[in-house]
């Protein structure tokens, strides 16, 4: 009777075990924490020739996720804070510093902090298949949404800040193109975009402009 009791206890237990490593695995897929990014790896990537020279378009992803690192370098590699004064990796326009990175992903999406290095959690929605006409930005793990603000050009002429907006986007874009092909990751600047769509989910008020996304993910024979 005493080993039967026994062995009843141990089963049980490990049964709990499983239940609570398991339910931890599901909670831990589903958390919408923020994210703390690594400082960049500067040494990393390929030479700027090479990369330039790999630079591409590309629309078939795989689903598989970045891993942290790999989401650190890229974010930073976009509009990372590269200098002591807090000035950026892409160039803006009279200095607006005026781009900000939305990062969107299966739990949701998050906003770039360049100078805290973290994605703050920003809304708790995977929004990947209503920001889009295509559908590889349904499977790419990552779309990054570059919204303008267009507040912080007050010293640009009224009609001139989306011309600039637009040129700054371009660099941030370029930017992300190549950290890509420097480290073999898939990507396409994407202009076909649920504008207002986008405005609506992230709340954006009228001189917040969403101007481009852009899905990075590996591609799909890695
Ligand atoms: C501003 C801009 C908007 C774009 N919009 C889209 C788009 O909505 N969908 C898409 O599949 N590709 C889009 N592209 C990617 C272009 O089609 C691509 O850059 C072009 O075909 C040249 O190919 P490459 O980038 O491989 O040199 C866009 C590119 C830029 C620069």
């Amino acid at each position: 009777m005493k080993v039967e009791r026994g062995l009843f206890f141990v089963v049980s237990s490990l049964f709990f075990l499983f239940v609570l490593n398991f339910t931890s695995i599901a909670l831990e897929q589903n958390k919408f924490d923020v994210i703390k990014l690594s400082k960049p790896e500067l040494k990393a990537g390929k030479l700027l020739m090479q990369a330039l020279q790999d630079r591409k378009s590309s629309r078939d992803f795989s689903s598989k996720e970045l891993s942290d690192t790999i989401l650190s370098n890229l974010l930073w590699a976009g509009f990372g804070i590269n200098r002591k004064d807090g000035k950026h990796t892409a160039p803006t326009a009279v200095n607006a510093q005026n781009i900000a990175i939305y990062v969107a992903n299966k739990n949701g999406v998050y906003r770039y902090d360049s100078e805290k290095l973290l994605l703050s959690p920003f809304l708790k929605k995977d929004i990947r298949k209503e920001i889009g006409y295509q559908d590889f930005l349904h499977v790419a793990p990552i779309v990054l949404i570059y919204v303008a603000d267009l507040s912080s050009m007050a010293r640009i002429n009224k009609d001139e800040r989306m011309f600039y907006s637009a040129a700054n986007t371009g660099y941030v874009s370029q930017n992300i193109y190549l950290y890509c092909a420097s480290e073999n990751l898939a990507t396409v600047a994407v202009g076909w975009v649920k504008r207002d769509a986008v405005s609506k989910l992230l709340k954006l008020d009228k001189k917040q402009k969403v101007m481009l996304i852009q899905p990075v993910g590996y591609p799909v024979k890695h």
